[in-house]
């Protein structure tokens, strides 16, 4: 299994670019399921759970090839609907071919998803969307059955606990472009992965409008056709690889990112006392000392992310004084914070909350990653301490980042991959 090892207390300074993001590609790869055409996406990060998608695809009869960070698809064979268990397990986003299944097929089978480290993880509002269509949709021997003859438009509101969500939005609303009339998801997620999946349907002939607001109305249409299409760049890559500056006290420029997608981001680490200057399509922090504490709760679109909440967590143990995290999306995802506490850090837990005693260093230590942000946030403690970390369970880093030990040497810091036990 491999690890990272990383020399901590190099100061990271240089250029790097930004990939296209894994959340707004994988939703786009399950809406190519509704094309009667050949769909070509560029941008597509190199990842796992891309390349999990795609053996998803191939299990639901498409052709798909992926070259240079291009994915082609094409739809061959309409009789194979079912979205097993092992690849639910390895990647809930699987879910997200449900709605396409049932628009374009009638029907689907689709491996019922369990809870993740980082929380319970429901279903029921992907449940609402597609029942409100139509679907009849039962539960047997752990697999959600859903059919339908065809579907027809609604009025819904898709408003859960915790806010809108992401991916039961991108359910409903692909499953919606091929409904007979009209529908409306009220409480949309306004996430920009949700309006790239709008422009992507937009391309393919689908009627939405609302795009990038709470309320999404889409003209149900016959059919949709083939695309190509660029993936956004990923703002959370582009955050966590901001941080690495914040933390290491270094200066990064960031190229092939979108600034306005992450304006709260930036607007937290300005108040933090850093240095930022944004362009068009590049960002530049200059980590200053010292870092200012802060006090958030991480919220949907257009608020601080829930993916940049660990992250950001490593970086705060820095800072001069006492911050406070709550987690407003997943209230336990705080499975980093022993970890980070085996570093020196000093968070202390209360329900979904986390205060952050600033500290002038962190000291390496051997951790271990339990999912893909958590992972991220080690290693950049890792960047800042003093002496060696190894990071463990690395295989949930590969899920989400391109190559970050690539991408992080290329700014000068002191970190390999490495196959060997090292003991931990
Ligand atoms: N929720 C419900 N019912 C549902 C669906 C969600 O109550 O039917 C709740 C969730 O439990 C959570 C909140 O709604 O409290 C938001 O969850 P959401 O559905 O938006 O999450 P998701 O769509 O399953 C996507 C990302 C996550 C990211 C969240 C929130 C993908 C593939 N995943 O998940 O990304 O944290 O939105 O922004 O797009 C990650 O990349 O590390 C990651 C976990």
């Amino acid at each position: 299994m491999d690890h990272m090892r990383i020399e901590g207390g190099v100061v990271l300074r240089g250029q790097v670019a930004v990939s296209g993001a894994k959340n707004a590609a994988l939703p786009l790869l399950a809406a190519s399921l509704l094309s009667q055409g050949s769909c070509r996406l560029l941008n597509v990060p190199d990842l796992v759970d891309i390349r999990t998608m795609i053996q998803l695809l191939h299990a639901l009869g498409s052709d798909v090839s992926f070259e240079n960070h291009t994915i082609v698809t094409q739809v061959r064979d309409e009789s194979h609907n079912e979205s097993s268990y092992d690849l639910v397990q390895r990647m809930r986003a699987s879910i997200c071919v449900l709605g396409p299944l049932l628009a374009k097929r009638g029907q689907a089978r689709v491996s019922f998803p369990g809870g993740c480290v980082i929380g319970p993880r429901p279903i029921d509002l992907h449940l609402k969307g597609l029942r409100a269509l139509g679907a009849q949709i039962d539960i047997r021997e752990g697999y959600l059955e859903a059919s339908c003859s065809k579907l027809v438009g609604a009025e819904m509101d898709l408003q859960g606990l915790f806010g809108s969500s992401v991916l039961a939005t991108a359910n409903t609303l692909m499953a919606a472009t091929l409904a007979l009339g009209t529908t409306v998801i009220h409480s949309a997620a306004r996430e920009p992965e949700i309006i790239d999946l709008c422009h992507f349907l937009q391309g393919m002939g689908a009627k939405v409008s609302g795009v990038g607001t709470d309320v999404l109305e889409i003209e149900g249409v016959s059919s949709l056709q083939g695309y190509e299409y660029c993936v956004i760049t990923d703002r959370i890559e582009a955050g966590t690889l901001l941080l690495a500056a914040v933390i290491t006290e270094g200066d990064v420029t960031l190229t092939n990112v979108a600034p306005s997608h992450m304006m709260a981001f930036l607007d937290v680490v300005s108040s933090m006392g850093q240095d930022v200057a944004v362009d068009d399509q590049s960002i530049r922090v200059r980590g200053r000392r010292p870092i200012q504490p802060i006090d958030l709760k991480t919220k949907p679109y257009p608020q601080f992310p829930t993916d940049l909440q660990a992250q950001l967590m490593s970086t705060l143990c820095l800072a001069q004084g006492y911050s406070r995290i709550e987690e407003g999306i997943y209230p336990g995802r705080f499975m980093h914070v022993p970890e980070l506490n085996r570093m020196g850090a000093q968070i202390t837990l209360s329900g979904s909350q986390a205060v952050i005693q600033g500290l002038v260093r962190l000291k390496g230590a051997q951790v271990m990653s339990s999912d893909l942000r958590a992972s991220a946030a080690l290693v950049l403690a890792g960047l800042a301490a003093k002496g060696t970390s190894y990071v463990s369970r690395i295989y949930h880093l590969d899920r989400g980042y391109e190559q970050l030990e690539v991408k992080l040497r290329q700014l000068g810091a002191c970190i390999e991959r490495v196959s060997e036990n090292v003991g931990v």
